[in-house]
């Protein structure tokens, strides 16, 4: 039994005048402590597929399974969630910011304030707890966001191109930093994203994704060299300019047969 299956999902969307299918037929298993990429061209479904494992979105069809069971929506904050943006609240100071998961939970207790005030340390933000959000830079906010992320002790990761409105020299560092981060808690962990070599450097797995409708084309395993190495050392490995090659040529092709909508 696989830690999380995603067995057959499709979905498709309805509004008043149209529908649109976004998944069609999405399988696929995760096991524990894996690092695995959805890679694909924006409106794919990436993120639909997301919000359907998060239990937010209940798909057409198609059901997941976390552990065997069915995924309940909301139940026991199993899933974390990282966005593009950090959503840190603004009027908050830092330390509110991170840990009122626990405190919505009623978990919050001496052993679990200290628990995410240490990995605030070990992640580089020693001294913003009293700051408040629009002090700290983009880095320093998406690890801000990070550390609420994990604070509530979730058991999968769900990262929403959690990298793509940073610099280039700042989501290269975040992605090291977030990459050890969930290897030391031995994580499982879903990246969305459109950046393949983001995808390379970071998964163990990755999952291209075609369009209309949705669906996965290919599933490529890193090489276990690379998954050895942390991101930024990955794209200076040799294996990493051989796999980007592979992908972009699968990803290539598929633009040249599938029509734009
Ligand atoms: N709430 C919605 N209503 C109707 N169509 C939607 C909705 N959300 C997404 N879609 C459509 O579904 C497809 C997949 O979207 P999405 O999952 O956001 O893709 P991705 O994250 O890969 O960019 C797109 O064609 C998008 O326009
Ligand atoms: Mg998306």
């Amino acid at each position: 039994m696989s830690f999380l299956s995603v067995q057959k999902i499709s979905h498709t969307y309805f509004t008043k005048k149209m529908s649109k299918t976004a998944l069609q037929d999405i399988q696929l298993e995760i096991e524990e402590g894996q690092f695995v990429s959805f890679l694909g061209p924006s409106g794919c479904g990436k993120s639909t597929l997301l919000s359907i494992i998060a239990g937010l979105l209940k798909p057409t069809n198609g059901e997941i399974l976390l552990e065997g069971k069915t995924l309940v929506s909301g139940r026991d904050h199993v899933i974390g969630y990282m966005l593009q943006q950090d959503y840190l609240f603004p009027w908050k100071t830092i330390e509110e910011n991170i840990l009122l998961g626990l405190k919505i939970l009623n978990r919050l207790t001496p052993d679990s304030k200290e628990k995410v005030t240490r990995l605030l340390k070990d992640i580089g933000l020693e001294g913003t707890e009293s700051q408040y959000p629009r002090q700290l830079s983009g880095g320093m906010k998406q690890r801000a966001a990070l550390v609420r992320t994990l604070a509530a002790e979730p058991k999968i990761l769900m990262l929403d191109e959690p990298f793509s409105a940073l610099d280039f020299q700042t989501k290269l560092k975040l992605e090291d930093l977030v990459w050890s981060t969930l290897k030391s808690f031995s994580k499982t962990a879903i990246l969305v994203t459109h950046d393949i070599g983001e995808a390379i450097a970071m998964s163990d797995v990755i999952h291209l994704f075609g369009t209309n409708p949705g669906h996965i084309v290919k599933t490529v395993e890193v090489t276990k060299e690379l998954r050895k190495l942390t991101p930024f050392n990955a794209r200076n490995h040799r294996d990493y300019s051989a796999l980007f090659q592979t992908v972009w040529k699968e990803l290539e092709s598929l633009e040249k047969i599938i029509p734009e909508d």
